[in-house]
């Protein structure tokens, strides 16, 4: 959310996006995702694109092995000072990551990611996910997106986010579909406040 640039800064500390994230309900929002969405299995491969500081693994279960990648330094810094050798945590930005020195992965997530990229930045991630993802596994993602007469306090929110690219659904579903078979679900009730969420799950054929 950017509400002047010192608030956007702030944001950048993992402990103030930590606890903004806590405050509006984020952590129940991963659980849901990840249980109702992402459903892993004991022993699959997980890569996580923009990982932030590791929310989504909090909510995987044990036996899950997890590659995060994001570009902030401070958030990757924070991941692995909390969950040390349980994953690996990778300093990158998406759109030019190399991820050939680890095998393909069984599910690819993305968090609250694809909004801060333009369509061609998105484009390349979803590249990136296609190449490392095997054969018949899945990337699933959620994002902010804008739904005519959303909530005013949603909109205003999405207007006034960090991330400069919040789509509406079918522009979602466009910037997705040529990767794979494509299944997306509009939420608003995803966080404690109002708030409208895209969930889509991309099968890699
Ligand atoms: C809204 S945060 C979500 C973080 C995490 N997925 C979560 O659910 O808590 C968006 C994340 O995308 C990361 N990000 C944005 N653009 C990126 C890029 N080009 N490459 C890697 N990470 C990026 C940011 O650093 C930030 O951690």
């Amino acid at each position: 959310m950017k509400f002047g640039i010192p608030a956007k800064s702030a944001l950048s500390l993992p402990s103030i996006f930590d606890l903004c994230q806590w405050l509006v309900g984020a952590p129940a929002c991963h659980r849901r995702f990840i249980e109702g969405f992402v459903k892993p299995r004991p022993g699959e491969r997980v890569v996580d694109l923009g990982c932030g500081t590791g929310a989504s693994l909090r909510q995987l279960p044990e036996g899950i092995s997890y590659v995060g990648l994001d570009l902030n330094p401070h958030y990757i810094q924070a991941a692995r000072a909390q969950f040390g050798e349980r994953a690996t945590f990778v300093c990158s930005d998406l759109v030019t990551a190399d991820l050939s020195e680890f095998p393909p992965f069984d599910l690819a997530i993305s968090v609250g990611v694809l909004h801060h990229l333009n369509d061609a930045q998105a484009q390349a991630v979803l590249q990136l996910a296609r190449r490392v993802v095997r054969p018949g596994g899945r990337l699933v993602s959620m994002d902010p997106c804008y739904v005519q007469g959303q909530h005013p306090i949603a909109k205003f929110l999405l207007d006034h986010d960090r991330g400069n690219h919040i789509r509406d659904a079918e522009h979602y579903r466009r910037l997705l579909a040529s990767h794979g078979t494509l299944e997306t679900r509009v939420f608003s009730d995803m966080l404690r406040i109002p708030y409208t969420t895209i969930v889509a799950t991309l099968r890699f054929d």
